[in-house]
């Protein structure tokens, strides 16, 4: 499988899946590594995995539409059969979507439908929830609203912190996603 990576900041998930296919427990084809942010600190751990990177910004674009489709372009140049959201922090239009129905997963630090958007594990702690988790998912035009692929919980306990509970959410970011896309893959390729 090519695929493809798409994220906005630190490039933790990103690097656990560049891990991943390196050590061969994914076995995936990394093409590129895209961020709309041209400091993101992903670009940066990209290269240590001698990735390409590819990085512009919406703005420079007359609209997202003219955006998504410079982001198309680059996926079909590559023959990217997947693409993997991880912290791309992007409502994604009909540009990518249609051509790239259910080959576009994302992660979510939540049990989605709980505290989607932006700062879920401070939205949890804020809720006095008693577990969280993290979702990996489909990606539709929602705001976290895809199919769910797979789940795992956490439980939040009463001394949480939020540096305490991102560190637990992520630990297990890091193992579930290269876990799940191999799942994917395996199955998508016996069709
Ligand atoms: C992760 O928590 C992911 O679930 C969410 O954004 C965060 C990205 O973190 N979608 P990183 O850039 O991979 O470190």
């Amino acid at each position: 499988m090519r695929i493809a990576l798409f994220a906005s900041g630190t490039g933790s998930n990103v690097e656990a899946i560049l891990q991943a296919v390196q050590e061969t427990k994914l076995e995936a084809d990394p093409v590129f590594v895209f961020s709309d942010r041209s400091d993101a600190r992903v670009l940066e751990k990209a290269k240590n995995y001698e990735v390409q990177t590819y990085s512009f910004r919406p703005r420079d674009f007359d609209n997202k539409q003219r955006y998504e489709e410079a982001l198309l372009k680059l996926l079909e140049k590559n023959q990217v059969d997947w693409v993997i959201l991880a912290g791309y922090m992007r409502l994604l239009g009909p540009t990518l979507l249609e051509p790239y129905e259910n080959r576009i997963v994302n992660i979510h630090p939540s049990i989605l439908p709980a505290f989607p958007g932006i700062d879920a594990i401070g939205q949890a702690l804020e809720a006095e929830a008693d577990q969280t988790g993290v979702t990996v998912h489909y990606v539709d035009a929602g705001m976290d609203t895809g199919q769910v692929i797979r789940q795992e919980t956490v439980a939040i306990d009463a001394w949480e912190t939020k540096e305490s509970l991102a560190k637990k959410v992520q630990k297990i970011e890091h193992r579930m996603y290269p876990e799940t896309l191999q799942c994917m893959f395996k199955k998508a390729k016996k069709r």
